[in-house]
């Protein structure tokens, strides 16, 4: 479900959660809960206090972030508008489309960030300058 539209390419979902006395479990399906055929699962665990990681933009592929234990913020920027979303909860989740420039910190000790992909990994598929970033929005307003 739609929380917010935090970018034209980029929106707040919320998972639906099975809850009973035992506790909660969300499942994910490719192309139903999330909108897109899931063809890659990483994930950041252990990650370094104060340390940041992403600073790059994709040209195709899409993603869907989960911090399923813990806390951390992601930015995201489309070369329009920057925006900052906290995810602290393992019922949300922030699909990032392509054309978005993101960054991760503030990880909470004991966080892992689960990320769903369109598309096994491809480093051609990455531009990791900022300021090259921001000429192909230039080029190609966001879709
Ligand atoms: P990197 O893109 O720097 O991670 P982040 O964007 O989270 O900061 O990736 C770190 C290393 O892991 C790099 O050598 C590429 C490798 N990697 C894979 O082999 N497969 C993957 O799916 C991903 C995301 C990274």
């Amino acid at each position: 479900m739609l929380i917010e539209q935090i970018l034209p390419n980029c929106a707040l979902h919320a998972h639906r959660v099975v809850e009973d006395q035992r506790g909660c479990l969300v499942a994910l399906e490719s192309e139903a809960d999330v909108p897109f055929r899931i063809e890659r699962v990483y994930y950041l665990f252990d990650t370094a206090r104060g340390a940041t990681r992403g600073f790059h933009a994709h040209r195709e592929l899409q993603q869907w972030a989960v911090c399923v234990a813990g806390a951390c913020t992601i930015t995201v920027d489309d070369a329009s508008e920057r925006r900052t979303v906290t995810l602290d909860t393992p019922d949300k989740a922030l699909h990032i489309g392509p054309g978005v420039w993101r960054e991760m910190r503030d990880f909470a000790p004991g966080s892992v960030l689960m990320v769903l992909a369109s598309q096994p990994y491809n480093e051609a598929d990455y531009i990791r300058d900022f300021d090259e970033f921001v000429a192909s929005r230039r080029a190609k307003p966001p879709q």
